[in-house]
């Protein structure tokens, strides 16, 4: 399975504060099933701005101790980048770290009290310039919830959607969980992640909440969701 979006890298948000509990969330992941995992710190989120360059030099230090300690795991490196005013300047002077950094896909948290309208038509834009917008846990995004619309919106807009592994199997409550199965059963692109952030609440795991993707929308569906085959 390929998790796309997880907070592993240790003292860069609000993941693992050091190495020894980055070692710890890599470890589970991997004994879940987990073979590669794009890191993905928040960037321009008001909190937390972290930068390519410390991402992806990060990274590939951390990939290399995960080897070294013989943890069968990939890392690579991604971001997810709030949406803010500036994102598509930040697209096109290419500010944005992408999934993998290969360039095509974008992991979007839209805010929680404004969407701006404009949103689709960004979507659109950049799905011509071959970027793909993958809108992180749409099912726990307070908008969102109150007006399921929007996603029909962003999917057609050729957005695609990332749901929470931890939202199926309901660590955040009866709203998302039912909302992320719903989108489960959507006909459109959609990825299952951990979003984990450590060895708690939030870890970096899928497997339980893949056994009920299977259960709800079959096999197929399901290993396209983790291993990144849809378009
Ligand atoms: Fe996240």
């Amino acid at each position: 399975m390929i998790d796309i979006h997880c907070h592993i890298l240790p003292g860069i948000d609000d993941g693992p504060r050091d190495l020894k509990t980055a070692l710890k969330m890599a470890r589970l992941a991997a004994k879940d099933g987990i073979t590669e995992v794009v890191a993905t710190p928040h960037c321009f989120d008001g909190v937390y701005d972290c930068q390519q360059y410390d991402i992806r030099n990060l990274c590939k230090d951390f990939d290399i101790i995960l080897q070294r300690e013989n943890i069968q795991l990939r890392v690579v490196p991604g971001a997810e980048i709030r949406l803010t005013p500036e994102f598509l300047d930040l697209v096109e002077q290419d500010k944005i770290l992408t999934l993998g950094n290969f360039g095509r896909d974008v992991l979007l948290e839209l805010p929680d009290v404004f969407l701006p309208g404009a949103v689709y038509e960004l979507f659109k834009l950049l799905r011509n310039k071959k970027v793909r917008c993958i809108v992180a846990h749409p099912e726990r995004n307070s908008l969102i919830l109150s007006n399921n619309q929007i996603l029909e919106g962003m999917v057609n807009a050729g957005a695609s959607l990332q749901i929470t592994a931890g939202s199926l199997t309901g660590i955040f409550g009866k709203e998302p969980q039912v909302l992320a199965r719903k989108i489960l059963e959507m006909s459109c692109s959609r990825f299952l992640a951990s979003d984990g952030h450590c060895i708690k609440k939030r870890k970096p795991v899928m497997a339980k909440a893949i056994k009920i993707v299977r259960k709800l929308v079959g096999d197929e569906i399901a290993r396209k969701m983790v291993l990144m085959e849809f378009n």
